[in-house]
Parts: C-alpha cells; sequence; structure tokens
C-alpha cells in the first residue's frame, strides 16, 4: 500500500469516532484532506465542523460542511488531526502544514483528540521530523537563539507567514526524552506564540494505518 492509501484507510476508519449530532473539530493535513472527504459522506450526521486552518475551512465548505468559529461553540466533543510524529505516550510533533495554533486552540477545547497517521509517524522519540515553533516576527532572533540554548539548530520557514500573521521556526536536530518538560520550556520564551509539542495535551486515541489494517492505541 502507499502512504496515500494508508492515510485515506485510517481517514475513514476515523468515521467511527465521530459523535452524531454534533460539531466536530477538525485538523490539517493530508490525511486530514483524506477524513475531510469521508465526512462529506456522513454530513447529513453532523451539525458541521470547527476547522484549524483557511485550507481546511475551504476543502469542508467545498462539501457543503457548515464551519463554526470556535467561539460560537464552546467545548468539543471530538477534535481529528494529523501529526508530523507520535510517540508511545501520545506526545506528538505538528505544524509540517503550519497550523499548529489553532491545532493547539481546537485541542485544548476538545474533550478527545483523535490522532490519525500511517504508521510512518510512530516514533521512540520526537525530535526527527523539525520541530515547527509558531514566532512573533519581532521575536525571531531572541527565540532562535533561546532555542539554540536548547540544544536546537532553529531555521526560518522560508517564504511563509501563518494564518496568523507570524514566522515558524523549523527546529532541526533535537531529541525530546522528556517532551511534557520540553513544551513548557519552548511555551516560556517571549515571543513564542505556540510550539508544536503536543505532549502537555496530547493524543488520547491514535488510529494508525499500516498494511495489514488500522490499529488502535489508548493513551491515559
Ligand atoms: C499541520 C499538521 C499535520 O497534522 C501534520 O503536518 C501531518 O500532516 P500530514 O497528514 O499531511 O502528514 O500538524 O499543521
Amino acid at each position: 500500500m502507499t502512504q496515500d492509501e494508508l492515510k485515506q484507510q485510517v481517514a475513514a476508519a476515523a468515521l467511527t469516532q465521530v459523535p452524531r449530532g454534533e460539531i466536530i473539530g477538525v485538523g490539517t493535513g493530508s490525511t486530514v484532506n483524506f477524513f475531510i472527504d469521508a465526512l462529506a459522506g456522513i454530513k447529513d450526521q453532523i451539525r458541521g465542523a470547527v476547522s484549524s486552518s483557511e485550507r481546511s475551512t475551504e476543502r469542508l465548505r467545498s462539501h457543503g460542511i457548515s464551519v463554526f468559529d470556535l467561539n460560537e461553540v464552546g467545548q468539543l466533543s471530538v477534535y481529528v488531526d494529523g501529526a508530523d510524529e507520535i510517540d508511545a505516550s501520545g506526545a506528538m510533533i505538528k505544524g509540517g502544514g503550519g497550523a499548529l495554533t489553532r491545532e493547539k486552540i481546537i485541542a485544548e477545547a476538545a474533550e478527545r483528540f483523535i490522532c490519525i497517521v500511517d504508521q510512518s509517524k510512530l516514533v521512540p522519540v520526537l525530535g526527527k521530523f523539525p520541530l515547527p515553533v509558531e514566532v512573533v516576527p519581532m521575536a525571531r532572533e531572541l527565540v532562535a537563539r533561546r532555542l539554540r540554548a536548547l540544544g536546537g539548530d532553529p531555521r526560518e520557514r522560508t517564504g511563509y507567514i501563518t494564518d496568523n500573521g507570524n514566522l515558524i521556526l523549523d527546529v532541526h536536530g533535537l531529541h525530546i526524552t522528556q517532551p511534557r518538560d520540553f513544551e513548557s520550556r519552548v511555551n516560556q520564551i517571549p515571543g513564542v506564540v505556540t510550539v508544536g509539542l503536543f505532549a502537555l495535551r496530547g493524543a488520547d486515541v491514535a488510529l494508525v494505518g499500516t498494511p495489514t489494517g488500522v490499529e488502535r492505541r489508548d493513551f491515559l
């Protein structure tokens, strides 16, 4: 099976996690795009979605799925999103697609985070995938120095502005053995809007696409 077929398979399996009659949190990325396309098949059974990016909003609306402002909705039962890496505790690196800030906000507003990934995203230790950090532009160099002091090699994502008008530093060379602690440290640097480490609020469930079918992992 190709990676896209694994993503498609896991996206379809995630429909079983969608509570009927409710508004669903929807993430961003190529795996989520397959999920949105699958969600279109049950659109009459949900009230709509809260979306983590302009791209996902556009795709949801193109299928006739209503998109709501999180402020109008309050708490969500379920948020479905992908990840760039996920470890055995459900901690993730996210933000490869640049939507990390809105993703973290919606994850926090949701009772359950359902992570949909193909098996290539499972890792023993987070950090091989460069860690995205969204930064207020005037703080770029300050934040980069602090990230170097934490052992990383931050590189600005060239030509990229987030939906919130900020920059992204992709931090290479990390080996994140204490993800919750590392997330807290990066959060404390002035000028950091969001770090793409989702450990303090990690996944509750991972659905993992493998050539032999979708595997489910539950995290405490
Ligand atoms: C976007 C994300 C995505 O979930 C992550 O990049 C995975 O993307 P894909 O499903 O395309 O592999 O965090 O900001």
